[in-house]
């Protein structure tokens, strides 16, 4: 190997983040809206199926298959895959791993970058005119590009925020994984806890904010998002977004997971290390996530416009919901960019750890040192970014979404669990799991990784297919002129895939020649 195998610091250095990268965007924002969108308190029934099912299981996968195919010298999936299993295919399905962490990256950092411009603009109150839903959704958009520059002539700022946050992504990357990504981590982790408390405390001391509805309150915003509706069980979607928020907020599916444990040793936990990140994830996201975005919006807007909010989506409730609530409470100046500053630790912990894999195989395999890896990939991201910026409104980023960020997710875990339950074996799997284990981790998750976890992502992938992939895949009900973007969209994909799949086979052929 060209360099120094790298490894973590500490113990509570990984531990941090590897929970920096499962709690994100996706804990504060997309949490609360897919519980409010499927039925309140009926959604946590699916949910935490899927997170005993699902969420559990592969976090344990994920691990046992990074530290092994580390201890094999590989950090990302097609190595990883390699080595498991004997046969030429396994580095391309490996593939995929790299292709869905890659892909997300591109479009998450650019959401994160609104983050960070929000964060600013709520300290400069830029945005306080606004009281109106309206004037509010105008702002926004106007940030994105769109709406003839009333308050932002043109995308200058948004694409300012954008190359300020490559930058420090990739620099937090350059500086590598100790004196990088884990010190992020021990500084964003705790920071990221302390804000979300403050404003957990704030939202509940708010009572009712509004003495013209004395019936809109916090406590009615609680009983929105955990009132069971129970004839929901029966709808499907409401399985499919359940199992789709665990995968996408545990980062399980997406090949991170992997390439962080494998700078593990052979010998180290990852029973113990699994179970404590996907809890804290749970922590961040069903306690306070649900604690902030959804019960301040009852407060002040009553139900019904809360519906309309979550109906509209995440960005609707973080960027256009949230600011018009700082310019009515007092110190929302503070608070604002309080909030805005907890979504940027939370996506920037996790967007280092989308590019992680990607910076890893091309650096390992093609024998590049690490800075050189790190300066080619962002030079790439920055180019790759392009058209998510600008093509924002034709759906480039929502295509982007669904393929990598929530049906690949599903593909790659089917893949991954058979891999690892039926060709690896779940004997050896599961000493894998054990070894060097802190706790016991209970017998039934044997058989829940053989049978019980694939056969649940199968079903789920068949669902889905029938009921939206293929709908999607043949541009249903797209408006006319955004489907030459998203076919642009789709090829950049395309030119993503091809190229991994060309450097994988690059790189193997040089390891034939070998000595
Ligand atoms: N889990 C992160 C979130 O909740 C998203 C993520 C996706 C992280 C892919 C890493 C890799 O926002």
């Amino acid at each position: 190997m060209a360099h120094a195998k790298e490894s973590w610091g500490t113990r509570i250095g990984l531990i941090l983040a590897v929970a920096g990268n499962a709690i994100g965007l996706g804990n504060f924002l997309r949490f609360p809206v897919q519980a409010a969108q499927n039925g309140g308190g009926a959604f946590m029934i699916p949910y935490f199926i899927a997170f005993l099912l699902l969420g559990i299981p592969l976090m344990w996968v994920e691990w046992a298959i990074g530290r092994h195919g580390g201890k094999h010298g590989h950090n990302s999936t097609p190595g990883m895959f390699a080595v498991m299993w004997e046969n030429k295919a396994a580095k391309y399905l490996g593939a995929i791993g790299l292709f869905i962490s890659t892909v997300i990256f591109i479009y998450y950092t650019y959401i994160e970058s609104w983050t960070l411009g929000y964060s600013v603009f709520s300290s400069v109150k830029l945005y306080f005119d606004e009281t109106t839903f309206d004037s509010m959704k105008q702002f926004l958009m106007s940030y994105q590009g769109a709406g003839a520059g009333v308050h932002f002539s043109g995308l200058t700022t948004a694409y300012i925020f954008m190359t300020i946050t490559l930058l420090i992504n990739f620099w937090i990357l350059y500086r590598g994984l100790s004196k990088g990504i884990e010190l992020l981590a021990k500084i964003a982790m705790p920071l990221l806890f302390l804000f979300a408390t403050v404003l957990v405390v704030r939202v509940f001391t708010l009572g009712t904010p509004d003495p013209m509805h004395p019936d809109w309150s916090v406590w009615s915003g609680m009983a929105f998002i955990w009132n069971p509706d129970f004839s929901q069980l029966s709808n499907a979607k409401v399985w499919l977004a359940a199992a789709g928020q665990i995968f996408f907020t545990l980062s399980v599916g997406m090949g991170t997971i992997q390439a962080y444990a494998s700078y593990l040793k052979e010998d180290d936990d990852i029973a113990l290390s699994g179970l404590t990140t996907a809890s804290t994830n749970e922590f961040a996201e069903v306690i306070l996530g649900g604690s902030i975005a959804i019960p301040v919006a009852v407060a002040f807007f009553g139900l019904t416009q809360t519906q309309t909010i979550a109906q509209g989506g995440a960005f609707n409730l973080g960027f256009v919901s949230m600011p018009i609530i700082f310019t009515k409470i007092p110190f929302g100046q503070f608070f604002g960019t309080l909030w805005f500053l907890l979504l940027f630790f939370a996506g920037i912990t996790s967007s280092v750890a989308m590019a992680q894999p990607v910076i890893s195989f091309v650096r390992d395999e093609f024998k590049l040192t690490h800075a050189k890896a790190t300066v080619l990939l962002g030079v790439l991201a920055f180019i790759c970014i392009q058209p998510v910026v600008f093509f924002l409104s034709h759906g480039f980023l929502d295509e982007m979404d669904y393929w990598a960020g929530t049906f690949g997710l599903a593909v790659f875990a089917l893949i991954e669990t058979i891999l690892f339950a039926w060709v690896f074996g779940m004997e050896k799997g599961w000493t894998e799991i054990t070894k060097g284990a802190d706790i016991k981790v209970p017998a039934i998750f044997k058989f829940i990784i053989k049978y019980i976890t694939p056969l649940y992502l199968a079903v789920i992938l068949a669902v889905w297919s029938y009921q939206d992939a293929f709908n999607i895949f043949l541009l249903k009900n797209k408006a006319a002129e955004d489907i030459p973007y998203i076919w642009a969209s789709r090829g950049l994909m395309f030119l993503i895939a091809a190229a991994l799949v060309m450097m994988i086979a690059k790189a193997w052929k040089k390891r034939r020649q070998l000595p």
